[in-house]
C-alpha cells in the first residue's frame, strides 16, 4: 500500500513537472485566431456548465416580462454586447473569428442556459475567454433586462423582433 501511494505521488509530481516544462517551453499555443478544436470546445463547455451549477444559485428574475423591458434589453445588448455577439441581422466578424473560444452569435445560436445562469455569466464573466464580467459596469437590473431579452429571442413581440433582425452588425 505504501509503495502504491509513493508511486501515485511520484506520478503526480512527474505530470506536474511535464506541465510546467510544456508551459515554460513557449510551444503552448496562444493565438486567439486559431480554430478551437472540437474536443477543446466540448471540454470547455462541459466545465463551464459544471462551474455554473456549482456556484450560481437559482434566483428569480426581478425584471417583468414587458415590451418596454425587452426593448431596453435589446438596446443594452446592441450598445454593449453586439460588437462581439452580433445581432439578429448579422454576425460579428470579430466575435466569430478572432476570439478563443468564439463569442456565440445569439442571432443564430440562442442561449440555452436558464436566466439565472445567464445572469451569472453576464455579471462575473468567464475566465480565460473574451467574456468579461459586467459587475460594477452595468446596473444589475439592466443585466437582467439583457438576460430577459436573450431568453425570449424565440418569442419576441414583432416590434422588438423587427428591430433585432433589421440591425446589421
Ligand atoms: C469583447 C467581446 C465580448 C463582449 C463585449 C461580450 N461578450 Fe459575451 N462572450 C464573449 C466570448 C468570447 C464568449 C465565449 C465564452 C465561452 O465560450 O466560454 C462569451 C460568452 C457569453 C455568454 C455565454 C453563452 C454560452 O452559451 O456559453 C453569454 C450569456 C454572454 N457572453 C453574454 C454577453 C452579454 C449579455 C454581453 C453584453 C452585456 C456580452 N456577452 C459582451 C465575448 C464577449
Amino acid at each position: 500500500m505504501r509503495n502504491f501511494l509513493n508511486g501515485c505521488f511520484v506520478g503526480v509530481l512527474v505530470c506536474f513537472a511535464v506541465l510546467i516544462m510544456l508551459l515554460s517551453s513557449g510551444i503552448w499555443p496562444i493565438r486567439a485566431t486559431a480554430d478551437p478544436s472540437p474536443t477543446e470546445a466540448r471540454l470547455a463547455r462541459f466545465s463551464l456548465g459544471r462551474a455554473l451549477k456549482h456556484y450560481a444559485a437559482p434566483r428569480p428574475n426581478p425584471v417583468a416580462l414587458s415590451e418596454a423591458n425587452l426593448l431596453a434589453g435589446l438596446k443594452l445588448f446592441e450598445d454593449n454586447c453586439a460588437g462581439c455577439h452580433g445581432t439578429g441581422g448579422g454576425r460579428s466578424h470579430w466575435g466569430s473569428s478572432n476570439f478563443y473560444p468564439r463569442a456565440p452569435q445569439f442571432g443564430f445560436e440562442r442561449p440555452t442556459m436558464p436566466d439565472w445562469q445567464l445572469f451569472a455569466v453576464v455579471k462575473d464573466g468567464i475566465r480565460y475567454t473574451g467574456m468579461g464580467g459586467w459587475d460594477g459596469e452595468m446596473p444589475e437590473d439592466d443585466m437582467w433586462r439583457v438576460v430577459t431579452f436573450l431568453t425570449h429571442l424565440a418569442s419576441l413581440p414583432p416590434s422588438v423582433e423587427g428591430k433585432w433582425r433589421l440591425r446589421e452588425k
